[in-house]
């Protein structure tokens, strides 16, 4: 009845024939539901819950795994199999839009989860239930995998759910498995499909380029496919980031709506999909880009695809951003609870222009400032080919004699002396055609070597595919970390993309091109294993060229990530605002440089929200700015607790303001502190005309509000001694006073 349904479709209908039909059609419709309904009593319902949210996934009377339910947790579970008896999108095709992992080639003709050609050359597959396990981790984390199977073909597919259920966030992937007689090959093989259902939907990615990283775009979803992705192989997230916003109903809002925030873990390719299809239902497919990606699949072995990692709320993207904080913080970010370090780099101080004695008193001067550590930036390599600019040197990794004649040992002691601790740049991914290491290993370079070569910041991307490769990447880490045990501090950069993709050792191994974007990674992913096992605690820089690669994947192993080269701290309230919807102020790397003309205190006010540091030259530092930045310190060391670990509160948009605010509180709100910046000059801000609400204290309790960070020589407009209630500030809020004369404000909030 149902196939005749579909062959008798509404196009070849005449007239006549029309009333005819539509009695079919209802009786049809009835008979599924019908059907449906008494299958649905036997069906599986299996619940992916945390403290406040459910992900509800169920089979319909074919055994397909369909979601049918994702939100706000229902407070009684014994209605959840009521869910689907409410959804009457029930034809045959609608019945399984919203399968949890859709295969291509049999009944779907939506965008598949995966795609596969079989070892008999077919391309069908389809995907019943067959079990699920869950496996309690800790008292707050669950694995929950679901296993599905194609009853024709022995391909299995697990859908793994790993629930973190106090911070409210799930990570999901998947694991293929070939049982089949021979090879497979994916096409496509997803991480994570989900289905929603809202009245619209609101997706807010985030594009952006060098020095203009994180730009958000907010776009109404229509039907038909809207796709976020990167093709660039490494730096991958130079043009657009895996984050996203999506917000149900209307568009995102700070402190209430219904919305996910959703990132895959994946330093490469990634492509995610947000369909809306013929019956206005979200479905979402995230993943590694298929993008010249076909991947074999030997007999008996299995693929494992990246982390999809997402959180929902129905108070806003602000009540969903410190939950992913405290899940990155707690489980995700390398040493996320832990302390970071302050640092002055040469970068912009010296460029490649130095020497020993030069970065000897630059040591010095590290310490009369008041930071942990000296990070020696780029060019501090490579004799045959000096680097003393970007176009030479990258790959060979021994000190340069004219520059540092005693080594690197040697400047770590020199540190040690001023009392300060030593880090140092490497970027051992890369290298240069002119460069040591090219002429004595062109098969090590990522190229066709048919073609002319093409470069990306005068460089090439190494092929980490290669196992030797992998040795001689891992060998530098060792070579530093090992003969310097008292390095404190790596910055690990990444600057070019991969262009003329080919592999010289998969050509050699007889394995496929199209392995080449994928094996990159995990080969990445293995070097960073191996420096983490020999070298545990050594705090990492993640760089991309600024933020080319920021991701919840590599930063397993980095303690911090370097958001952009551009430093101008106005850009910098916009970009450092943007990334704050994904990553903790723990993580995000803030210097304060010479980029703009901006005042010291500005520069230094929005570099304390997050990790601070210094680039500038120290020496040419006025008595007064001097004098303001070692106390500035000073003031962050009291403050670096809150920022680094407490929760996150934005209050006021520079994208709908003409300045931004935001605040950190403590777990008790007993202590809070307010960032406050001016980011414009025109006329709307010569006066500060309204308060700002300080979401996030507690109307409880009474607060003494301080400005703090003060310049040398000015004093606040504020009443020091002024206390209000919670309830007064989070209902009225507080006016800082901006103005175009107190373009930065710093308030400083304590319980009493
Ligand atoms: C990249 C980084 C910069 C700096 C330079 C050095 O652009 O983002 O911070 O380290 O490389 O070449």
């Amino acid at each position: 009845m149902q196939k005749q349904f579909i062959q008798n479709g509404p196009s070849r209908l005449t007239k006549s024939h029309s009333s005819t039909f539509v009695k079919t059609a209802i009786l049809t419709f009835l008979c599924f539901i019908s059907i449906s309904l008494t299958k649905a009593a036997n069906s599986v319902i299996i619940p992916v819950e945390t403290a406040h949210n459910t992900l509800l996934l169920q089979t319909d009377a074919d055994n397909h795994l369909l979601m049918t339910y994702f939100g706000t947790k229902l407070a009684d579970a014994s209605e959840y199999k009521l869910i689907s008896t409410q959804n009457n999108q029930k034809d045959v095709n609608a019945g399984i839009f919203n399968h949890a992992f859709t295969p291509a080639g049999t009944w779907n003709l939506v965008e598949p989860a995966l795609s596969i050609t079989h070892a008999d050359g077919n391309i069908s597959t389809e995907l019943i239930y067959v079990s699920h396990k869950t496996e309690q981790v800790n008292d707050n984390v669950k694995i929950l995998s679901i296993l599905l199977a194609d009853p024709v073909y022995k391909t299995e597919v697990t859908l793994y759910f790993k629930t973190y259920i106090k911070e409210d966030v799930v990570e999901q992937w998947s694991v293929i498995r070939n049982n089949e007689k021979g090879p497979l090959n994916m096409q496509k093989y997803a991480s994570a499909n989900l289905s929603f259902i809202a009245k619209d939907y609101y997706l807010t990615h985030f594009h952006g380029g060098w020095g203009r990283e994180m730009k958000p775009e907010q776009t109404l979803l229509t039907h038909g496919i809207k796709t976020i992705d990167s093709k660039l192989g490494t730096r991958a997230n130079l043009f657009e980031h895996p984050v996203f916003i999506m917000s149900f109903d209307k568009p995102a809002a700070e402190d209430e709506g219904k919305v996910l925030l959703g990132t895959l873990a994946w330093s490469g390719n990634f492509r995610m999909d947000f369909e809306v299809d013929a019956y206005h239902n979200l479905r979402l497919i995230a993943g590694i880009n298929p993008f010249q990606s076909e991947y074999p699949l030997a007999e008996g072995t299995e693929f494992k695809t990246p982390s999809f990692i997402y959180t929902f709320s129905d108070k806003g993207t602000g009540e969903a951003s410190r939950q992913l904080h405290r899940w990155a913080r707690n489980y995700r970010l390398m040493d996320g609870n832990g302390s970071r370090l302050t640092l002055l780099n040469n970068w912009e101080a010296t460029y490649f222009d130095f020497n020993q004695e030069k970065l000897v008193k630059l040591f010095a001067d590290g310490k009369k400032l008041g930071v942990d550590l000296f990070l020696l930036d780029d060019g501090w390599f490579a004799n045959k080919y000096p680097r003393n600019d970007d176009f030479a040197g990258l790959g060979d990794w021994e000190p340069n004699v004219k520059k540092l004649p005693d080594g690197i040992s040697y400047l770590v002691k020199e540190a040690g002396k001023a009392g300060i601790k030593f880090g140092i740049w490497v970027e051992p991914e890369m290298v240069n055609p002119k460069s040591d290491l090219y002429e004595k290993h062109p098969d090590w370079v990522i190229r066709q070597t048919e073609r002319p070569e093409h470069y990306f910041r005068n460089q090439l991307v190494l092929d980490l595919t290669n196992p030797e490769v992998q040795d001689y990447v891992f060998g530098i880490m060792d070579n530093l970390l090992g003969k310097n045990p008292e390095i404190g501090f790596i910055k690990w950069d990444c600057n070019s993309v991969i262009f003329n993709a080919q592999s010289a050792y998969l050509q050699k191994t007889k394995q496929k091109q199209s392995q080449l974007y994928v094996d990159y990674v995990h080969g990445l992913y293995k070097v960073l294993e191996r420096v983490r096992a020999a070298y545990p605690v050594v705090p990492m820089m993640l760089c991309s060229g600024g933020g080319g690669r920021v991701d919840y994947e590599a930063l397993k192993y980095f303690t911090e990530y370097w958001p952009s080269d551009n430093t101008n701290p106005l850009e910098r309230v916009f970009i450092q605002w943007n990334y704050s919807y994904f990553y903790p102020a723990i993580a995000s790397c803030n210097h304060i440089t010479d980029w703009s003309k901006v005042g010291l205190k500005y520069r230094t006010d929005v570099a304390m929200m997050g990790k601070m540091g210094y680039d500038i030259v120290v020496s040419n530092l006025s008595e007064n700015e001097l004098k303001f930045s070692q106390q500035a310190l000073k003031t962050y060391d009291s403050l670096k607790d809150l920022i680094w670990h407490g929760d996150l509160y934005r209050l006021a948009s520079p994208d709908e303001n003409p300045y931004a605010s935001l605040m950190f509180v403590n777990e008790n709100k007993t202590k809070a502190v307010v960032f406050n910046y001016v980011v414009t000059n025109r006329f709307d801000v010569t006066y500060s005309p309204t308060p700002i609400r300080l979401n996030g204290l507690d109307a409880s309790k009474k607060y003494r509000i301080q400005e703090i960070n003060l310049y040398p020589g000015t004093t606040t407009t504020l009443n020091a001694s002024a206390v209000f209630s919670g309830d007064f500030l989070i209902r009225n809020g507080y006016n800082s006073e901006m103005n175009l004369l107190r373009t930065s404000v710093i308030l400083e909030v304590t319980a009493q």
